[in-house]
């Protein structure tokens, strides 16, 4: 199945996915994750995006598609895939249209307020990436990854007024998508506001039914 995970920043994109891939047994591809990973290894591309993320603005969309297109060639795609963060754009959805069918695209609405107040709880990995949450998701142990022990650390764009640029840019940028999606019959609405279990539980029956 060739998923999309969509939703503002903070909606419980990359939370879901790394459900979602575990159940279907396709991978999950952030584009997020995939520039910062980009960014710690010092590319020239990865240098590029850092003033944009920083400043919770979206990196030109031909950086972002190359890199889609050429993780998507690869092997472990065949079956499907989860895209969370991708795409972000109208330029980028039409890109994606061109490459592959999307079979559901699921969006995950949750209100601003929400957001804001959850993402100053937001901890990551900075060795693997994999995300908690300091009352929703914590770690076994305080400031410590579960999978790999590497420390965690906040995202610099998870201060608030990164924050509101981000959920700016969402409303004027992403939000179009839905309707772009729902012109090819495959959005299915998901409350992300729910508990993070309950999220699950809702997303995982909208990709059933
Ligand atoms: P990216 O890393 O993709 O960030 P984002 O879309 O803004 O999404 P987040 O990762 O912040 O949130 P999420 O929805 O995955 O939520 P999560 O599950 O972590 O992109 C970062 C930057 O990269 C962009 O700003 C841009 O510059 C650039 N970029 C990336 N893709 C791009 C593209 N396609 N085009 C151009 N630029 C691009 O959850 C958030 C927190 O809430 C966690 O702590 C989690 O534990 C908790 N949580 C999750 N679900 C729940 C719940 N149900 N209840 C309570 N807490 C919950």
């Amino acid at each position: 199945m060739n998923l999309i995970l969509l939703g503002a920043p903070g909606a419980g994109k990359g939370t879901q996915a790394e459900v979602i891939c575990q159940h279907l047994s396709i991978p999950a591809i952030s584009t997020g994750n995939m520039i910062r990973e980009a960014l710690k290894s010092g590319t020239e591309m990865g240098l590029k995006a850092k003033s944009f993320m920083d400043a919770g603005k979206l990196v030109p969309d031909e950086v972002v598609i190359g890199i889609v297109k050429e993780r998507l060639a690869q092997d472990d795609c065949k079956n499907g895939f989860v895209l969370d963060g991708f795409p972000r754009t109208i330029p980028q959805a039409e890109a994606l249209d061109k490459m592959v069918k999307i079979d559901k695209v699921i969006d995950l609405e949750v209100s601003d307020e929400a957001i804001i107040a959850r993402m100053s709880g937001r901890r990551v990995c900075e060795k693997c990436g994999a995300t908690y949450h300091l009352l929703y998701k914590k770690p076994k142990a305080e400031g410590v990854c579960d999978i790999c022990g590497g420390t965690l650390i906040q995202r610099k764009d998870d201060h608030p007024d990164t924050v509101k640029a981000r959920l700016e840019v969402y409303h004027k940028e992403t939000e179009p998508l839905i309707a772009h999606y729902k012109k090819q019959g495959v959005v299915k609405r998901v409350d992300g506001q729910e508990e993070v279990a309950d999220t699950t539980r809702l997303t995982l029956a909208a990709l059933e039914a």
